[in-house]
């Protein structure tokens, strides 16, 4: 088999990729390893910049996110135990977010791909990638229990950060910058309506919680818990007051978390990673094949999704002129907004959370930044505009 290009993964990047693809009239096959069900229900990333919401909209995936998303105008900080609200739109240009769960965008996307787009295989294992500095590059893989070969004009690796396309940069021409945090979360959704009509994000001396949700009924929490923490290890009790205990608030003593079932609880770890460069010959990293965030910004599926806009941009206009500029700076173009979002994830993440060595003086520095961005403008406006989103690299 053949086509113009092979897309490995059908996380967000790779999906949202091949319906970009498709609207501009180029065709492509996806491999994804696991089934349908799995890629669907796989719990993980809820808030979508503008700039994501826009490029879903204008691909025709917009409808059920225009009914059923949220659209927020702040967070709340909670610090010191007070509470301080950050209004986006008039710290960042009216921009705001939406609250649409990655399992939705998901299926609004795989429903497209299957409608009208090109081939979008369910357990297709990649193995490897071919001939990445030649014209004619291929994917080796197994489908139904036979090994398979396309070959494609370009590949593009969305194979997440386990995935085998990065291995196509030869190992002497990749750097890899990474660190790794001293603590997890533990995400919980719960059939509760959510604790405001906002996300809470808190720092306390008993470590970082976020209140999150999925729908007005649906709650999803999260609780900074030491690397290889248990999930049996938390009782429901046990995590509806620990997260109480940490939004405390001294003005409202009263304030709780409106409680109902846990329906799910797992452990995530926390890890910054980016590999460079995000391109070699044929073949194109996007989303966290490239790069890894930690999740305190909500920035991952942002970025996966700005990786493929751009990328879209840059085939469409090979693919009607010839012209390979544009594939050629991608991963320069891509880096610069990527290395943006590492340091605000980054700066999110040890601004908030209490690393196990931390001494009081760093505590009070954390405190310190906090009140800064409450009393600041300008250091509020630079938070705004991160959360919200920097705008996209402009168009040819
Ligand atoms: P992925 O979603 O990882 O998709 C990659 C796809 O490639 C997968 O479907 C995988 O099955 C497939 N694949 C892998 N190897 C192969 C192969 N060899 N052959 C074929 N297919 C393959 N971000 C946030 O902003 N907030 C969060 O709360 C949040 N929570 C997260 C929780 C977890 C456990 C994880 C892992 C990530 C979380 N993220 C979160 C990050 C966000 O979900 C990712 O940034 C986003 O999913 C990136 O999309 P992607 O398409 O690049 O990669
Ligand atoms: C969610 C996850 C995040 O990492 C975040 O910063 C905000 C919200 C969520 O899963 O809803």
């Amino acid at each position: 088999m053949h086509t113009t290009v092979g897309i490995i993964g059908g996380g967000p990047a790779g999906l949202l990729l091949a319906r970009l693809l498709h609207t501009a009239g180029i065709d492509s096959v996806v491999l994804e390893s696991r089934d349908r069900r799995y890629v669907e229900q796989r719990q993980r990333a809820g808030i979508l910049e503008q700039a994501t919401v826009d490029a879903l909209r204008a691909c025709g995936a917009g409808a059920r996110l225009d009914a059923e998303g949220m659209v927020h105008d702040g967070i709340e900080l909670r610090f010191d135990r007070r509470a301080h609200r950050v209004d986006f739109p008039s710290l960042a240009d009216g921009r705001r977010v939406t609250v649409y769960a990655q399992t939705e965008v998901v299926k609004d996307l795989i429903a497209l791909q299957l409608a009208e787009g090109g081939p979008l295989l369910f357990e297709a294992e990649v193995h490897a990638v071919e001939g990445a500095d030649t014209d004619r590059p291929s994917i080796h893989y197994t489908h139904e229990g036979e090994e398979q070969t396309l070959t494609c004009d370009y590949v593009v690796g969305c194979d997440g950060f386990h995935g085998v396309a990065r291995n196509a940069v030869p190992e002497h021409l990749r750097t890899t910058y990474e660190r790794v945090y001293p603590y997890s979360w533990l995400g919980i959704l719960a059939d509760a309506p959510p604790a405001a009509d906002e996300l809470i994000y808190a720092h306390s001396d008993r470590g970082f919680a976020l209140a999150s949700m999925r729908s007005p009924s649906v709650s999803r929490l999260y609780l900074q818990v030491p690397n290889g923490t248990d999930p049996a290890e938390w009782s429901d009790d046990r995590i509806w007051d620990e997260l109480d205990a940490r939004f405390a608030l001294d003005a409202d003593p009263g304030w709780r978390l409106k409680r109902g079932p846990i329906t799910s609880k797992s452990v995530l770890p926390m890890r910054s990673h980016v590999t460079e460069p995000m391109a070699y010959g044929q073949v194109l990293l996007a989303g966290d094949a490239a790069h890894i965030v930690p999740p305190t910004g909500a920035k991952g599926l942002n970025l996966a999704a700005a990786d493929v806009i751009v990328l879209a941009r840059a085939l469409t206009h090979w693919h009607a002129t010839g012209a390979t500029d544009l594939l050629e700076s991608y991963s320069d173009t891509c880096l610069r907004r990527v290395w943006r979002a590492e340091h605000f994830s980054y700066f999110m993440t040890t601004t908030l959370h209490t690393a196990p060595d931390q001494s009081p003086f760093e505590t009070r520095l954390q405190i310190s930044q906090l009140d800064r961005v409450a009393t600041s403008h300008h250091a509020a406006a630079e938070l705004a505009e991160n959360y919200t989103g920097l705008p996209l690299p402009t168009g040819p």
